[in-house]
Parts: C-alpha cells; structure tokens; sequence
C-alpha cells in the first residue's frame, strides 16, 4: 500500500492522496489521521456547548484556571545565573527549541535506545544515573502516547470540527503566535485559496519549526471546484511568515480569521483584555476570531508535571472552556461555537 511506503520512505515527496481517505498511519515522529470524524466526535466537540447564555455566567460560578508553577531546569538555572526572571521573548525562545527536538525524535528508536540506557545505569549501581534513565524513559513513553498515539497535539480531527462550516471564500487567515503553523495550514487545506499570515517573534519558529515542518505530512480539506475531500500539503498553501512581535504589527482590520493556538493561557489575567484586543484588532467585520488553550484536566496537569522541563518555560495556565469563553466575552466577543477537543479548549467568537 502506498501509505505504507510512504511511512518507511519519507523521500516520497507526496505521499498520500484522497485514495488514503479514512485511514491512519504511525510515523516515527507523528501520527498522520485521514480518518473524517465521526458524527459520535463531532457532536461531542461542536454541540457541546455548555453554555447558553455568557450574559448570566460569573467568574464566581466558573472559577479561576490552574496556574502550573513548576518550572523547567533550564529557566531555574537561568535565572540564578542572571539574578532575575526570566523575561517572556527568552522563555518561548527556550520552549521552542526544547519543544522542536521532541518533534523531530524518532521515538522507537529513541525508546530502544532509553532502554539500553536503563539497564547500563542498572549496571552502574548508581541511583542518580537509574533516575535520570527512568526519567528520561516516562518522558518518552508519555510523549509517544500523547503525540504518536493519541494525536492529541496536532488533533487533525477535532481541529477539523472545530473549523468547519464557515462559509468563507479565499480567507485571509492572521496566525498570532504561529509557532509551526499547524493549525493555519490545517485551515489553508479547509478553505481553499486561503492566504496566511503567521506571525511569531521568535525566529526559530519561522525557520525551524515552520521550515521543517515535514513536506509529506498530509493536510485533509476540500477541493474548492468539487467540493470533495483534498489532501493538501505545506508547499501547496500560500503562506507568508512574518519574525514580529504582535504589538508591533501594522495590518488593518484586513483578515477573515485570526487564529491564536496556546496563547491567551500564556498572560496572567491583568494582560488578558490586551491579548483579546490583539484578535480583534485585525479582524474584518464579520470575521472569526478563532482560540485554544489547553484544558484543565488532570491528565494535562499529570503531562505538565512530567514534561516540566521540555515545556515550563513560560508563564502558564490550564483553564475550562467556560473560564476560556469568559475571558473573551469579558472582552467584547460574541462566543458563536465552544468546546473541547482532544487536550484543548476551542472557542470562535466575533468582536460585539
Ligand atoms: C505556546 S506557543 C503556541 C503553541 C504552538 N502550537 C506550539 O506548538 O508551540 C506560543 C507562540 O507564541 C509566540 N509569541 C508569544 N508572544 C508573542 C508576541 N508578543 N509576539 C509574537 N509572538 C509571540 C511564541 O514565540 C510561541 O512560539
């Protein structure tokens, strides 16, 4: 089967086809989903929407989020070297690069390679190098369930739920704090003709984490002149990758979707208004603002804790979809669809 060519060939520049609909494929850095949801899912995200009138809703009601506190290695020992906290532009340009290299693992070989390392520190008699070995082992095993097993990461399936049905033709899609662009290019396949903007302040993203995003990863969406199912692939969206940061952009209100992915959850509550604003600022009349953050739930607690030194660089909090929909209707959003996806919360809302 060409899949599975594709799966052990990766010089295939373009695997997979529509003739792959409704399959899956492990890799081994990621998992590729061409499965459609199905409808059990879909309900599950779209119409769950818990509530029906932000008007009555009270933060006494929902709460505050979950602030995670324990922070990675790599920031602690920064800032006693430095004598001061670490300031958030350094932070997300430590996470980035710590978060990229476990994107590009290729965890059964990496996980072989654990093993062996497990049983020389058994060898060793040594507890701190045991520690370290079965660390290094859990970090892995939860990173090969959460991304290659689960998806929850990439999520094409709920990301598609989230996106659909919103009668847009040829959009201009803004992605603030861009990182990889999955989830804009996820959108470019849906809505074809698209035209991207990403906009990340960390170089690193645009270069690396973007520029190597894998050129056969498969994007599912739809074929604009037949309506049916497209694969899309990174090289075949129009995407312009701007290194700036948000506060300094000059666009006008010139985009039909402005898209935010972990990023709201990132700003203590004082800067909330002023990260809303950032999706408003830009937005046409009558476009989408669309957001995700994490959920909070005990499984991403478990994940943050576990994986603190690959992710805590930065300021973070894990929030309910209804703290999530708050904050923005606080803001001056219409919420016009919320839910949850696999490990994040998802709202679309439109400036009042
Ligand atoms: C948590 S990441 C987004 C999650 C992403 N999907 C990922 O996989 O990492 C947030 C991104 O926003 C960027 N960012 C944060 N504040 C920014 C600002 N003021 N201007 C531009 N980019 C910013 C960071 O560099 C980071 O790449």
């Amino acid at each position: 089967m060409l899949g599975e060519a594709a799966v052990k060939d990766s010089r295939i520049p373009k695997p997979y086809s529509e003739k792959h609909m409704d399959e899956t494929f492990s890799h081994p850095q990621y998992r590729v989903d061409l499965r459609r949801y199905s409808e059990k899912e879909y309900n599950k995200f779209v119409r769950l929407n818990t509530v029906a009138d932000w008007s009555l809703l009270s933060w006494k009601d929902v709460g505050k989020p979950f602030e995670v506190t324990n922070y990675s290695r790599e920031r602690t020992e920064w800032e006693k070297e430095n004598n001061q906290a670490m300031d958030p532009h350094t932070s997300w340009t430590y996470f980035n690069k710590s978060f990229h290299e476990w994107f590009i693992k290729d965890v059964p070989k990496e996980k072989n390679l654990g093993k062996e390392q497990f049983m020389r520190s058994l060898a060793s008699f040594k507890p701190v190098q045991v520690k370290q070995a079965i660390g290094n082992l859990v970090q892995l095993q939860l990173w090969n369930y959460v991304h290659r097993i689960q998806d929850g990461i990439w999520d094409p399936r709920g990301k598609r739920a989230l996106f659909e049905g919103l009668h847009l033709d040829r959009p201009r899609i803004l992605f603030l704090g861009a990182a990889e662009g999955y989830e804009a290019m996820q959108l470019g396949a849906m809505y074809p003709g698209a035209e991207i903007v990403m906009v990340d302040y960390d170089e690193f993203c645009k270069t690396t984490r973007f520029g190597e995003f894998p050129e056969h990863y498969p994007f599912l969406g739809e074929n604009s002149s037949t309506g049916q199912w497209k694969v899309t692939y990174k090289d075949d969206l129009n995407i312009e990758y701007v290194v700036e940061d948000i506060r300094n952009l000059d666009f006008g209100k010139e985009f039909d979707i402005v898209l935010s992915v972990g990023l709201l959850e990132h700003f203590p509550d004082k800067y909330k208004p002023e990260v809303a604003d950032w999706h408003r600022r830009f937005l046409k009349e009558g476009g989408y603002a669309i957001l995700t953050t994490p959920r909070n739930q005990l499984r991403s607690r478990l994940y943050y804790h576990v994986m603190a030194d690959v992710m805590n660089h930065t300021y973070r909090e894990l929030m309910t979809v209804e703290q999530m929909g708050l904050y923005m209707y606080e803001a001056g959003f219409d919420i016009l669809r919320h839910g949850y996806i696999k490990v994040h919360n998802g709202l679309i809302c439109r400036p009042r």
